[in-house]
């Protein structure tokens, strides 16, 4: 053993000890998944109301969840609602997904996306049977929305600028069925290429003005909503759009936001100088995503506002909580690698700010999490009062276009790929961290190296979430077991939300063990407070199970069925029958519990 070694060892030896005091009591449930429920939340808050236990369904059994249809608990039934390709006005064709016939870039600007993400409910005036579902379409690769590797004309590239973005889509219904309301005042397609404003403190900043307006929202992954009826759309992967059509070297900071000159995959550069990173046409255009972006559904003539406030990176999601003294908070993740955990803070409570006119989310500051090893944690703000920030950055905005610089220089926590958060009835705050293979050293907070399924974090902040420490600990370790006949098996947790009896619901996007698809998991504490998990639904092959809302009587739940079969119809057709030889398309499930209870119960 050389001097490297040891110290390595004896990092080692006291990694384990910090992991079991947070991992306080560790349990192995059912054989598959080392879960710890620490002191942060309490049992009774994951427990029933009165003496019934959270969740009684009948889970899907590992041997059924695998194969081209999803499968739900016996105790459920589902109503496939909004496939890419449904009209949203009466002036373009429904598209059943026949592989010579597809949209045009015109009907598919009317028609819903595809890569179905993050959504809301939107109940007119609390009716759970009619509202506006607003949904995020991630992502469509060229092969699955065009049928080749490339657009080879502007049409082509067209219908793919025009599957990205968000719908807004009205929805009723009656006697049990849901229906999209065709002829809707508020069906909306917003996409790649619809007009969008800034706002905050980088707004009109030279590294967001270029000569032409400001257009598109793209790589729509989670979301969040408001107290006052927004939508909050968050752009991820952006650079994946972005390529260079001559001699072009990326800067550290475009580096740092993984823009790559040889494109990465969807080749929309050939075709549109926007997204050629060295086109002198559009400087500083990818400047322009990584936001995260507020719709007001209500208004189908608003314009969609990047709040810049909020930070420029791979936004996951934005969970939106209103703190001790009305202020507004919003947890965020930055999905990649080694990145960072945020939340914005409003200045003030958010009714006296929009009283003045002001947008709660275009004041106020951003902060990034460190994790310490002892279980105590620090939120790191992100502002010019910084001499290490003053060193690096001439003004808040530029700073704030590069947010993953200023949170380097901070000292944040890099983490295991931090996916959706989601606040607790209790206040506690969770968020997933999906997986990262190329951990090498484990941490406190990031425990397991390397990590190829992924955990989840869960903290409380002081100062009723307006504080700048927090207390810290593992819920969930995903798999830590392989190979046992486990029932609730999972991998790559992403998707989060949790009720508000304290039910935490899963969904997945990755390899799952044992072959299952990926899926939709709910966990309730048993009778010592450990955390335990039902398989409510299994997807389809090849698909991501994501994007989770419900009717505020909580008798439908809405969850995404992501890229069915890849988008190859020799693996699915969903949601068109089997053999049909249709391009499976995603499209969203509306569950519901067949003896109309809540749903997850
Ligand atoms: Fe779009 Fe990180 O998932
Ligand atoms: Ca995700
Ligand atoms: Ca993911």
């Amino acid at each position: 053993m050389n001097h490297h070694q040891k110290l390595l060892s004896s990092a080692s030896a006291e990694f384990t000890q910090v992991l079991d005091r947070h991992l306080s009591r560790r349990t192995v449930l059912r054989g598959s998944l080392l879960a710890a429920l620490g002191s942060l939340l309490p049992a009774s808050s994951l427990q029933a109301a009165g003496q019934r236990p959270l969740i009684g369904f009948r889970p899907v059994p590992v041997a059924s969840g695998h194969g081209p249809l999803p499968t739900i608990s016996p105790d459920y039934e589902f109503q496939v609602l909004i496939p890419w390709g449904t009209p949203l006005s009466a002036d373009v064709p429904a598209w059943d997904g026949h592989p010579l016939q597809r949209p045009t870039a015109r009907q598919q600007e009317q028609q819903v996306g595809i890569g179905h993400d993050g959504m809301t409910f939107f109940p007119f005036q609390q009716h759970s049977d009619h509202g506006l579902l607003v949904i995020n379409h991630e992502f469509g690769y060229n092969q699955h929305v065009l049928g080749k590797s490339s657009p080879t004309n502007l049409e082509e590239l067209r219908r793919s600028q025009h599957a990205h973005g968000v719908s807004v889509v009205e929805l009723q219904q009656k006697d049990g069925v849901w229906n999209v309301v065709r002829e809707s005042a508020w069906n909306r397609r917003i996409h790649a290429r619809s007009p969008v404003r800034f706002s905050g403190p980088a707004a009109g900043s030279p590294w967001l003005k270029p000569e032409q307006s400001a257009r598109g929202t793209l790589n729509n992954c989670s979301n969040g909503h408001t107290p006052w009826q927004t939508y909050l759309t968050c752009e991820e992967n952006f650079d994946d759009y972005f390529g260079a059509n001559k001699d072009w070297n990326p800067s550290d900071r475009q580096a740092r936001y993984g823009l790559i000159a040889a494109g990465q995959g969807y080749d929309w550069h050939h075709l549109d100088p926007r997204f050629d990173l060295s086109s002198e046409q559009f400087p500083g255009e990818e400047n322009r995503f990584g936001w995260v972006v507020e719709i007001d559904p209500f208004d189908p003539d608003s314009v969609p506002v990047k709040r810049t406030a909020l930070g420029r990176f791979k936004h996951e999601g934005a969970a939106l909580v209103e703190g001790g003294d009305g202020r507004v908070v919003v947890y965020m993740g930055d999905d990649e690698r080694f990145n960072y955990i945020y939340k914005f803070v409003s200045s003030d409570d958010w009714r006296k700010l929009r009283e003045r006119g002001q947008s709660p989310l275009d004041h106020g500051t951003l902060y990034v999490a460190r994790f310490n090893d002892d279980g105590s944690g620090v939120w790191l703000p992100l502002s010019m009062d910084s001499a290490v920030l003053r060193e690096r950055f001439e003004s808040t905005a530029e700073m704030l276009t590069f947010t993953r610089e200023a949170a380097d220089l901070v000292g944040a926590t890099p983490m295991d790929r931090p996916e959706w958060t989601a606040v607790g009835p209790d206040g506690a705050v969770f968020c997933t961290l999906t997986n990262n293979t190329e951990r090498q050293e484990p941490t406190a907070s990031n425990p397991r190296a390397p990590n190829p399924h992924g955990h989840i974090i869960r903290w409380r902040d002081s100062g009723n979430h307006l504080g700048t420490t927090f207390s810290w600990d593992i819920f969930l370790i995903a798999d830590e077991t392989h190979g046992t006949d486990d029932p609730d098996t999972l991998s790559s947790p992403d998707g989060l939300w949790i009720d508000p009896d304290g039910r935490v619901f899963i969904a997945t996007d990755g390899d799952q063990e044992k072959g299952l698809n990926n899926q939709l998991l709910v966990a309730a504490a048993d009778a010592e407070g450990r955390p335990v998990l039902h398989r409510l639904l299994s997807g389809v092959t090849d698909c991501e199970v994501t994007g989770i809302t419900t009717t505020p009587d909580r008798h439908t739940l809405f969850v995404n069925i992501q890229h069915p079969g890849n988008g190859d119809p020799t693996l699915t057709c969903f949601p068109a029958p089997p053999g049909s030889q249709r391009i499976p398309r995603d499209c969203t499930l509306a569950i519901r519990r067949k003896d109309g209870g809540i749903v997850g119960s």
